[in-house]
Protein backbone atom coordinates (compact mmCIF):
# COMPACT_ATOMS: atom_id res chain seq x y z
CA UNK A 1 0.00 0.00 0.00
CA UNK A 2 1.46 3.15 -1.10
CA UNK A 3 1.48 5.90 2.02
CA UNK A 4 1.19 9.59 1.82
CA UNK A 5 4.39 11.01 3.36
CA UNK A 6 3.10 14.63 3.40
CA UNK A 7 -0.09 13.91 5.47
CA UNK A 8 2.16 12.98 8.26
CA UNK A 9 4.20 15.55 10.47
CA UNK A 10 6.96 14.71 12.91
CA UNK A 11 5.64 15.91 16.05
CA UNK A 12 7.70 18.95 17.59
CA UNK A 13 10.26 19.10 15.04
CA UNK A 14 11.19 22.57 16.04
CA UNK A 15 11.71 21.76 19.58
CA UNK A 16 13.26 17.97 19.36
CA UNK A 17 15.75 19.74 16.47
CA UNK A 18 16.48 22.90 19.82
CA UNK A 19 17.16 20.05 22.20
CA UNK A 20 19.02 17.84 20.82
CA UNK A 21 21.39 20.26 18.91
CA UNK A 22 23.18 18.46 16.60
CA UNK A 23 26.35 19.52 15.07
CA UNK A 24 29.08 18.91 12.75
CA UNK A 25 30.72 15.63 12.72
CA UNK A 26 28.03 14.36 15.72
CA UNK A 27 26.93 11.02 15.62
CA UNK A 28 23.39 10.51 16.64
CA UNK A 29 20.32 7.92 16.66
CA UNK A 30 16.68 8.20 15.70
CA UNK A 31 15.14 5.40 17.89
CA UNK A 32 11.87 5.18 16.59
CA UNK A 33 12.58 6.07 12.61
CA UNK A 34 8.71 6.11 11.36
CA UNK A 35 8.29 8.18 8.85
CA UNK A 36 11.60 9.59 9.13
CA UNK A 37 10.57 13.29 9.89
CA UNK A 38 13.30 13.27 12.56
CA UNK A 39 15.89 11.60 10.75
CA UNK A 40 15.74 14.00 7.52
CA UNK A 41 15.67 17.15 9.68
CA UNK A 42 18.75 15.85 11.94
CA UNK A 43 20.85 15.40 8.77
CA UNK A 44 19.90 18.61 7.11
CA UNK A 45 20.19 20.74 10.71
CA UNK A 46 24.55 19.63 10.86
CA UNK A 47 26.54 17.64 8.85
CA UNK A 48 26.51 14.65 10.75
CA UNK A 49 25.61 10.92 11.07
CA UNK A 50 22.52 9.21 11.74
CA UNK A 51 21.95 6.06 12.70
CA UNK A 52 18.21 5.01 13.09
CA UNK A 53 16.05 2.05 14.59
CA UNK A 54 12.95 0.59 13.93
CA UNK A 55 10.64 -2.25 14.52
CA UNK A 56 8.29 -2.02 11.58
CA UNK A 57 9.46 -3.71 8.45
CA UNK A 58 7.48 -1.44 6.87
CA UNK A 59 9.21 1.79 7.15
CA UNK A 60 12.29 -0.18 5.05
CA UNK A 61 11.60 1.67 1.48
CA UNK A 62 11.23 5.05 3.60
CA UNK A 63 14.90 4.62 4.94
CA UNK A 64 16.35 3.17 2.06
CA UNK A 65 15.31 6.59 0.72
CA UNK A 66 17.10 8.29 3.11
CA UNK A 67 20.18 6.21 2.95
CA UNK A 68 20.49 6.83 -0.70
CA UNK A 69 19.79 10.71 -0.52
CA UNK A 70 22.48 10.88 2.59
CA UNK A 71 25.06 9.06 1.02
CA UNK A 72 27.42 7.72 3.87
CA UNK A 73 25.81 9.81 6.56
CA UNK A 74 22.26 7.64 7.59
CA UNK A 75 22.12 4.11 8.13
CA UNK A 76 19.04 2.30 8.96
CA UNK A 77 18.77 -0.98 11.94
CA UNK A 78 15.74 -3.16 12.06
CA UNK A 79 15.20 -3.93 15.87
CA UNK A 80 13.54 -2.72 19.29
CA UNK A 81 14.95 0.32 20.64
CA UNK A 82 14.65 -2.36 23.52
CA UNK A 83 17.70 -3.84 22.17
CA UNK A 84 19.53 -0.44 22.03
CA UNK A 85 22.89 -1.86 23.44
CA UNK A 86 23.13 -4.59 21.24
CA UNK A 87 22.07 -2.08 17.93
CA UNK A 88 24.58 0.53 18.78
CA UNK A 89 27.86 -0.31 19.73
CA UNK A 90 29.32 3.32 19.00
CA UNK A 91 29.50 6.37 21.24
CA UNK A 92 26.61 8.76 20.37
CA UNK A 93 26.11 12.55 20.74
CA UNK A 94 22.15 11.84 21.31
CA UNK A 95 19.47 9.86 21.11
CA UNK A 96 15.90 10.34 20.07
CA UNK A 97 12.96 8.84 20.94
CA UNK A 98 9.37 9.56 19.21
CA UNK A 99 7.21 6.74 21.47
CA UNK A 100 4.59 5.31 20.57
CA UNK A 101 2.28 4.55 17.21
CA UNK A 102 2.92 5.97 14.03
CA UNK A 103 0.06 8.09 12.22
CA UNK A 104 0.58 5.44 9.18
CA UNK A 105 0.34 2.40 11.68
CA UNK A 106 -2.95 3.93 12.64
CA UNK A 107 -4.08 5.11 8.96
CA UNK A 108 -3.04 1.61 7.58
CA UNK A 109 -5.92 -0.39 6.76
CA UNK A 110 -4.81 -3.95 8.74
CA UNK A 111 -2.43 -3.13 10.88
CA UNK A 112 -5.82 -2.91 13.64
CA UNK A 113 -4.51 -0.13 15.53
CA UNK A 114 -7.77 1.54 15.47
CA UNK A 115 -11.42 1.57 16.42
CA UNK A 116 -12.57 3.17 13.69
CA UNK A 117 -11.38 0.96 11.32
CA UNK A 118 -12.73 -2.93 10.25
CA UNK A 119 -9.53 -5.00 10.22
CA UNK A 120 -8.17 -8.03 11.94
CA UNK A 121 -7.66 -7.17 15.56
CA UNK A 122 -3.56 -7.39 15.04
CA UNK A 123 -1.81 -4.48 16.88
CA UNK A 124 1.75 -5.78 16.27
CA UNK A 125 4.40 -2.94 15.10
CA UNK A 126 7.08 -5.50 14.22
CA UNK A 127 4.23 -7.76 12.18
CA UNK A 128 5.23 -10.46 15.00
CA UNK A 129 4.64 -12.48 17.97
CA UNK A 130 1.30 -12.64 19.99
CA UNK A 131 -1.20 -10.30 18.56
CA UNK A 132 -4.58 -8.19 19.81
CA UNK A 133 -6.58 -11.03 19.08
CA UNK A 134 -4.20 -13.87 21.21
CA UNK A 135 -4.53 -11.67 24.23
CA UNK A 136 -8.38 -10.86 24.22
CA UNK A 137 -9.35 -14.31 23.10
CA UNK A 138 -7.24 -16.73 25.45
CA UNK A 139 -6.23 -14.83 28.98
CA UNK A 140 -7.87 -15.42 31.95
CA UNK A 141 -10.83 -13.01 32.80
CA UNK A 142 -9.04 -11.71 35.63
CA UNK A 143 -5.53 -10.83 33.73
CA UNK A 144 -7.34 -9.10 31.20
CA UNK A 145 -9.50 -6.85 33.65
CA UNK A 146 -5.85 -6.20 34.92
CA UNK A 147 -4.49 -5.84 32.04
CA UNK A 148 -7.12 -3.35 30.36
CA UNK A 149 -7.10 -1.49 34.01
CA UNK A 150 -3.20 -1.09 34.68
CA UNK A 151 -2.40 0.14 30.76
CA UNK A 152 -5.57 1.77 29.80
CA UNK A 153 -6.98 3.64 32.85
CA UNK A 154 -10.26 2.08 32.30
CA UNK A 155 -12.01 2.05 35.32
CA UNK A 156 -14.59 -0.20 33.74
CA UNK A 157 -11.95 -2.48 33.02
CA UNK A 158 -13.60 -5.32 35.08
CA UNK A 159 -17.06 -5.00 33.32
CA UNK A 160 -15.18 -5.36 29.74
CA UNK A 161 -13.32 -8.15 30.65
CA UNK A 162 -16.37 -10.10 31.79
CA UNK A 163 -18.05 -8.74 28.31
CA UNK A 164 -15.53 -10.28 26.19
CA UNK A 165 -15.03 -13.63 27.91
CA UNK A 166 -19.12 -13.93 27.95
CA UNK A 167 -18.71 -13.58 23.77
CA UNK A 168 -15.73 -15.34 23.38
CA UNK A 169 -17.49 -18.48 24.37
CA UNK A 170 -19.66 -18.31 21.21
CA UNK A 171 -17.15 -17.28 18.70
CA UNK A 172 -13.25 -15.65 19.00
CA UNK A 173 -13.01 -11.78 18.79
CA UNK A 174 -11.27 -11.31 15.53
CA UNK A 175 -12.14 -7.58 14.00
CA UNK A 176 -11.17 -4.37 15.90
CA UNK A 177 -14.68 -3.40 15.20
CA UNK A 178 -16.35 -6.77 16.89
CA UNK A 179 -13.82 -5.46 20.16
CA UNK A 180 -15.40 -2.08 20.00
CA UNK A 181 -19.05 -3.33 19.59
CA UNK A 182 -18.35 -5.27 22.75
CA UNK A 183 -17.18 -2.41 24.43
CA UNK A 184 -19.54 0.33 23.70
CA UNK A 185 -22.58 -2.78 25.04
CA UNK A 186 -20.20 -1.99 28.61
CA UNK A 187 -20.23 2.23 28.01
CA UNK A 188 -22.07 4.18 25.71
CA UNK A 189 -20.58 6.36 23.27
CA UNK A 190 -21.17 10.08 23.58
CA UNK A 191 -21.24 12.89 21.04
CA UNK A 192 -18.18 15.39 22.23
CA UNK A 193 -16.54 12.92 24.79
CA UNK A 194 -13.74 10.70 24.11
CA UNK A 195 -14.77 7.06 22.45
CA UNK A 196 -15.28 4.31 25.05
CA UNK A 197 -12.76 1.94 23.04
CA UNK A 198 -9.68 4.19 23.16
CA UNK A 199 -8.53 3.30 26.49
CA UNK A 200 -8.75 -0.92 26.14
CA UNK A 201 -7.02 -0.37 22.70
CA UNK A 202 -4.25 1.44 23.96
CA UNK A 203 -3.65 -1.30 26.94
CA UNK A 204 -4.27 -3.91 24.30
CA UNK A 205 -1.15 -1.86 21.83
CA UNK A 206 0.60 -1.54 24.94
CA UNK A 207 0.99 -5.00 26.13
CA UNK A 208 0.87 -6.20 22.87
CA UNK A 209 3.94 -4.21 22.12
CA UNK A 210 5.84 -4.29 25.60
CA UNK A 211 5.61 -0.45 25.43
CA UNK A 212 6.89 0.57 28.84
CA UNK A 213 9.74 -2.36 29.33
CA UNK A 214 10.98 -1.70 25.68
CA UNK A 215 10.91 2.68 27.18
CA UNK A 216 12.95 1.74 30.39
CA UNK A 217 15.24 -0.82 28.38
CA UNK A 218 15.48 1.80 25.68
CA UNK A 219 16.02 4.88 27.88
CA UNK A 220 19.04 3.16 29.60
CA UNK A 221 20.36 1.36 26.73
CA UNK A 222 20.66 4.76 24.91
CA UNK A 223 21.77 6.95 28.51
CA UNK A 224 24.84 4.05 28.33
CA UNK A 225 25.88 5.15 24.85
CA UNK A 226 25.91 8.49 25.50
CA UNK A 227 28.92 10.50 25.69
CA UNK A 228 29.74 13.45 27.45
CA UNK A 229 27.61 16.28 26.78
CA UNK A 230 25.64 13.94 24.92
CA UNK A 231 21.81 14.26 24.97
CA UNK A 232 18.59 12.17 25.32
CA UNK A 233 15.47 13.75 24.06
CA UNK A 234 11.88 11.34 24.26
CA UNK A 235 8.93 12.75 23.04
CA UNK A 236 5.53 10.48 24.71
CA UNK A 237 2.59 10.96 24.78
CA UNK A 238 0.81 9.19 27.60
CA UNK A 239 0.66 9.65 31.31
CA UNK A 240 2.31 5.81 31.51
CA UNK A 241 4.79 6.68 29.61
CA UNK A 242 5.91 10.13 30.54
CA UNK A 243 6.18 9.23 34.18
CA UNK A 244 8.62 6.38 33.01
CA UNK A 245 10.44 9.78 31.53
CA UNK A 246 10.05 11.70 34.23
CA UNK A 247 11.25 9.44 36.70
CA UNK A 248 13.74 8.53 34.81
CA UNK A 249 15.45 11.70 34.31
CA UNK A 250 14.82 12.88 37.04
CA UNK A 251 16.77 9.87 39.44
CA UNK A 252 19.82 9.65 36.36
CA UNK A 253 20.21 13.68 37.56
CA UNK A 254 20.46 12.74 41.66
CA UNK A 255 17.26 14.05 42.12
CA UNK A 256 15.08 12.43 44.66
CA UNK A 257 11.74 11.35 42.91
CA UNK A 258 8.17 9.80 43.71
CA UNK A 259 9.55 6.28 43.14
CA UNK A 260 7.70 4.27 40.00
CA UNK A 261 6.87 0.72 40.04
CA UNK A 262 9.18 0.36 37.04
CA UNK A 263 12.02 1.99 38.45
CA UNK A 264 14.10 0.97 41.62
CA UNK A 265 14.55 2.89 44.37
CA UNK A 266 15.14 6.34 45.12
CA UNK A 267 17.99 8.58 43.10
CA UNK A 268 21.47 8.46 45.19
CA UNK A 269 24.74 10.62 44.54
CA UNK A 270 26.57 7.60 43.20
CA UNK A 271 24.47 7.46 40.31
CA UNK A 272 24.49 10.70 38.59
CA UNK A 273 24.61 10.67 34.86
CA UNK A 274 22.54 14.11 34.25
CA UNK A 275 23.63 17.70 34.59
CA UNK A 276 20.52 18.89 33.31
CA UNK A 277 16.58 17.81 33.02
CA UNK A 278 14.28 19.75 31.20
CA UNK A 279 10.63 20.10 32.39
CA UNK A 280 7.56 19.01 30.10
CA UNK A 281 7.80 20.89 27.11
CA UNK A 282 4.45 21.47 25.01
CA UNK A 283 3.62 21.51 21.38
CA UNK A 284 2.49 24.96 20.33
CA UNK A 285 -1.09 26.01 19.68
CA UNK A 286 -0.31 26.30 16.05
CA UNK A 287 0.82 22.80 15.68
CA UNK A 288 -2.36 21.65 17.49
CA UNK A 289 -3.95 23.50 15.23
CA UNK A 290 -2.22 21.84 12.05
CA UNK A 291 -1.85 18.66 13.96
CA UNK A 292 -4.54 17.44 16.31
CA UNK A 293 -2.14 14.33 17.29
CA UNK A 294 0.42 15.85 19.07
CA UNK A 295 -2.10 17.85 21.80
CA UNK A 296 -0.74 15.42 24.23
CA UNK A 297 2.73 15.49 23.27
CA UNK A 298 5.29 16.09 25.97
CA UNK A 299 9.05 16.60 25.48
CA UNK A 300 11.62 15.76 27.71
CA UNK A 301 15.92 15.71 27.59
CA UNK A 302 18.13 15.35 29.47
CA UNK A 303 21.84 15.99 29.23
CA UNK A 304 25.09 13.88 30.14
CA UNK A 305 27.51 14.58 32.77
C1 LIG B 1 5.56 8.06 16.38
S1 LIG B 1 6.41 7.08 15.23
C2 LIG B 1 7.87 7.98 14.87
C3 LIG B 1 7.69 9.06 13.85
C4 LIG B 1 9.00 9.73 13.48
N1 LIG B 1 9.54 10.51 14.55
C5 LIG B 1 8.85 10.62 12.25
O1 LIG B 1 9.21 11.80 12.33
O2 LIG B 1 8.39 10.15 11.22
C6 LIG B 1 6.98 5.80 16.21
C7 LIG B 1 7.76 4.71 15.46
O3 LIG B 1 8.49 4.01 16.45
C8 LIG B 1 8.43 2.64 16.17
N2 LIG B 1 8.59 1.94 17.46
C9 LIG B 1 7.74 1.93 18.50
N3 LIG B 1 8.22 1.19 19.50
C10 LIG B 1 9.44 0.74 19.08
C11 LIG B 1 10.45 -0.06 19.67
N4 LIG B 1 10.30 -0.55 20.90
N5 LIG B 1 11.56 -0.29 18.98
C12 LIG B 1 11.73 0.23 17.73
N6 LIG B 1 10.81 0.97 17.10
C13 LIG B 1 9.67 1.24 17.77
C14 LIG B 1 7.09 2.41 15.54
O4 LIG B 1 7.14 1.25 14.74
C15 LIG B 1 6.90 3.70 14.74
O5 LIG B 1 7.33 3.54 13.42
Amino acid sequence: MSIDFQKHFPVMLPEVLQSLAPRNGGLYVDATFGNGGYSEAILEAADCRVIALDRDPSVRGRADDLTKRFDGRFEFRPGRFGDFSALVSETIDGAVFDIGVSSMQLDEAGRGFSFSKEAPLDMRMSQTGTSAADLVNTLPEEELADLIYQYGEERKSRAIARKIVEHRKTAPIVTTTELATIIYSVIRRTPHAIDPATRTFQALRIAVNDELGELEKGLAGATDRLTSGGRLVVVDFHSLEDRIVKNFMKQKAGRQSHVSRYLPAAATTDNVVFCECSKAILPSQNEIEKNPRSRSAKLRYAVKL
